[in-house]
């Protein structure tokens, strides 16, 4: 048998995936709005425990149609299961769509059309009080967070917040210059481990899992794999491979945004010998 995501089969989020806001609430400039919106990851039935709110789809997301699929999604995955959490949680991104260019998501922070449509998907997974802690990923989400707690005092009020570094950190940090990929990294995994303890405390886990803390780089195990029932009935098993299979590719600016080359990993070339 093959485990799926049923997708937005329940109101509201039937509403919600079907009435999504176009390029004239997230312009065209700063959004790869032309990819179509990605939605969630997660469980949409009532069971999730813990919200995810990350910043916004990448290559892997736009041909899964689910969210934090590629090798920011697997950190997340590992940092869930160090929490028990293997299968009650939903993530939802502060934007549906791609950012595009520089600046692009940090234009938009407080965009109230693009805040407005958000705040219904917070609203319609945080209001009836199953999950007990948001994990926010980076300062958009954080700040994403924030706007919607504003609209709902008392729902932010018995909620943990865990604000913790993004996923992709050590790599948008070290690109910038000032700071290695290695040093960025641990610094990632130290305040990754800050948060370790009261997330443990403010959530049920599935399976009960001795508590462990990162060390100062990523190994065996941080990373794990995304469960083929979080991807749309049908998808491939290499859509959950650790193995990178999306990017952009093109030799000039237009190809490049209208390019997503799909290559399936090695391991998973399991066709009988071509001749
Ligand atoms: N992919 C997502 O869907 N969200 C992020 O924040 C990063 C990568």
């Amino acid at each position: 048998m093959h485990p799926f995501c049923p997708g937005y089969d329940r109101e509201p989020f039937r509403s919600l995936a079907s009435g999504y806001p176009g390029p004239d609430v997230y312009p065209p400039r700063d959004f790869r709005v032309e990819w179509g919106p990605i939605f969630h990851r997660g469980r949409l039935d009532g069971t999730a425990r813990v919200l995810v709110l990350g910043q916004d789809p990448a290559t892997h997301e736009t041909i899964t149609r689910r969210i934090l699929v590629g090798e920011a999604g697997q950190r997340v995955q590992g940092l869930l299961a160090r929490l028990g959490i293997t299968s009650s949680y939903t993530m939802v991104n502060t934007f549906v769509f791609s950012v595009f260019g520089q600046g692009g998501g940090t234009r938009h922070t407080h965009d109230p059309a693009i805040a407005a449509y958000r705040h219904r998907w917070l609203d319609a997974l945080l209001l009836p009080e199953t999950v007990t802690a948001v994990i926010a990923l980076g300062t958009l989400a954080k700040t994403a967070y924030r706007d919607w707690a504003d609209t709902q005092p008392a729902a932010a009020a018995r909620l943990h917040l865990a604000a913790i570094r993004h996923p992709t950190f050590p790599e948008s940090a070290s690109a910038a210059g000032g700071v290695t990929l290695a040093d960025a990294t641990a610094n990632l995994l130290q305040d990754w481990n800050k948060h370790l303890p009261d997330l443990r405390a403010h959530v049920e886990p599935d399976e009960p899992v001795p508590e462990r803390l990162y060390g100062d780089t990523w190994q065996d195990g941080d990373l794990q794999a995304i469960p083929v029932a979080d991807l749309p009935a049908g998808s491939p098993s290499w859509w959950t491979s650790l193995d990178g299979w999306a990017r952009r590719t093109g030799t000039d600016a237009q190809l490049k945004r209208a390019t997503i080359t799909v290559t399936i990993p090695s391991a998973a070339r399991t066709w009988p010998p071509l001749t």
